[in-house]
């Protein structure tokens, strides 16, 4: 079959070219306009990437209308009913599900790799008392690029790899650090018998002073909101790590880029941000009038947690996290939930109102997670560093893959220049 092309014209008369249409294993194809610059001398104009693919990857997809997640072809329901976080991890890292001793060595490995240096715990005094967790995780993962930075060849495989594991496995310790700072309880070391999951609430939750008996649905629910914020394709905080990786910078230091980026109450962020908005609408009265202030466009006023770049349908994520909602609030007896009951009121209004029907606005990942969150005794302020600890593994494997990819270049986008044309320095004398 002959190579399918996309043809521009021009109304000026100037000839038209040829670009070559590639097409994926699944998905809109992409015209391949590498050559666009040598050939017309233009660029595209797409600020915010709406319509630019700007990489090749096989690790996560979505079909936006549909309201389709897949990672590694698997759906995103399917892994969060019956995968540990751990098992997902390494479907992400490696592309397959493990097999059983595929993930016994994985999660020993993990198991092994999540005490931090010493030194790297004297970072943290450094920090008000009351910094916001995701300023001192920005700074404590930047950090770990210090205690690794030689000896990463990000060019060799195992060296890749070895970092991809520091990163997971730390990740939950270097989290919890930073809310024990916040509340000035002392620092929990890991606990080798935990599960992952399980680990991560004992160094949030657990004192020196008495056993802690995890709760198995609990547990649950934080494995499930673990997974499904695992990786989100080239999202904002993705393509900051992929641009900070086409430098070759070091594999922390990039994910630290990615934790700064995440952390935008337009992306991220906006967990944090629902359980606000909520605070602030305060009882379902008030609902038609924070909507009316939305559709106002009234000081940037914005439903937070709804919307997104991609999902023009219901979130797939909203669904699962809305549900676990339930499964959480049932256990702890807190079924009459004003906050959740609130937010349950909200979706439904916004979801009859023909402002969000006309734009395709649904609710998104953020908009049940943080009443879970809450539900688990997670303070606001530790909700998008949760997000981060997720995250990490799809950054770290989408990191991999860009390193692996023969097509990768240093990311330089090019701009459409509307200052100044070229003039004659003026001295101060003559200067207005
Ligand atoms: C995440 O990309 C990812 O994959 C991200 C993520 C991941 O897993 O990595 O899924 C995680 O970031 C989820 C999104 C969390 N953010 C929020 O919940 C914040 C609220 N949402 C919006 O800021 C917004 O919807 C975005 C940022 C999510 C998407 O922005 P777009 O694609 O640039 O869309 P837009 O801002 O151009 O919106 C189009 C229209 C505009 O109205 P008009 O100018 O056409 O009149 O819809 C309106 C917007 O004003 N709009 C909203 C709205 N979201 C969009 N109006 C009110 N409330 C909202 N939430």
């Amino acid at each position: 079959m002959s190579e399918k092309l996309a043809t521009l014209s021009f109304s000026d008369g100037k000839p038209s070219v040829d670009f070559p249409v590639l097409g994926g294993s699944v998905g809109p194809e992409v015209i391949d306009v590498r050559a666009l610059y040598a050939k017309t001398g233009m660029f595209t104009y797409d600020p915010g990437f709406m319509s630019t693919a700007s990489c090749r990857s096989n690790i996560t997809y979505i079909d936006g209308d549909e309201g389709i997640l897949q990672y590694r072809g698997y759906p995103i329901e399917q892994l969060a009913e019956h995968c540990s976080f751990l098992e997902v991890a390494y479907l992400i890292l490696n592309g397959e599900l493990p097999n059983q001793r595929q993930l016994e060595v994985f999660v020993d490995i993990i198991t092994h790799h999540t005490m931090v240096h010493e030194q790297l715990v004297r970072f943290y005094s450094g920090f008000r008392r009351d910094a916001h967790p995701m300023a001192v995780l920005c700074g404590v993962v930047g950090a770990l690029s210090a205690f690794y930075h030689d000896s990463i060849d990000i060019n060799d495989p195992p060296s890749r790899e070895i970092s991809a594991f520091r990163l997971i496995a730390k990740l939950p310790t270097i989290t919890a650090m930073s809310y024990k700072y916040n509340t000035g309880q002392p620092f929990m070391y890991p606990r080798n018998s935990l599960s992952y999951v399980e680990n991560f609430l004992y160094m949030m939750f657990g004192t020196p002073c008495e056993e802690r008996k995890p709760n198995p649905v609990l547990t649950r629910a934080m494995e499930r909101i673990l997974i499904l914020h695992a990786d989100h394709e080239q999202n904002a905080s993705t393509s900051t790590v992929r641009l900070a990786g086409s430098t070759g910078a070091n594999p922390f230091a990039c994910i630290a880029a990615g934790i700064a980026s995440l952390w935008g109450p337009a992306h991220g962020g906006a967990n944090e941000a629902v359980l606000k908005m909520l605070g602030e609408i305060g009882d379902a009265k008030n609902i038609p009038s924070f909507i009316k202030r939305v559709k106002d466009k009234e000081g940037h006023a914005m439903l937070m947690g709804f919307g997104h770049r991609v999902y023009k349908n219901y979130d797939p994520r909203a669904k699962i996290i809305q549900k676990t909602c339930h499964e959480v609030l049932e256990e702890l007896d807190l079924k009459d939930d004003k906050l959740f009951k609130l937010a349950l009121a909200l979706e439904k209004v916004a979801l009859e109102d023909d402002y969000f029907i006309k734009r395709k606005l649904y609710p998104n990942v953020d908009f049940y997670s943080g009443i879970v969150y809450k539900a688990l005794g997670i303070p606001v302020s530790m909700f998008t560093a949760i997000f981060a600890l997720a995250r990490t593994v799809g950054w770290i494997a989408q990191w991999t893959e860009l390193i692996g990819d023969p097509d990768q270049k240093i990311g330089r986008p090019r701009q459409l220049f509307t200052g100044a044309a070229g003039r004659d320095f003026v001295p101060m004398e003559k200067r207005k």
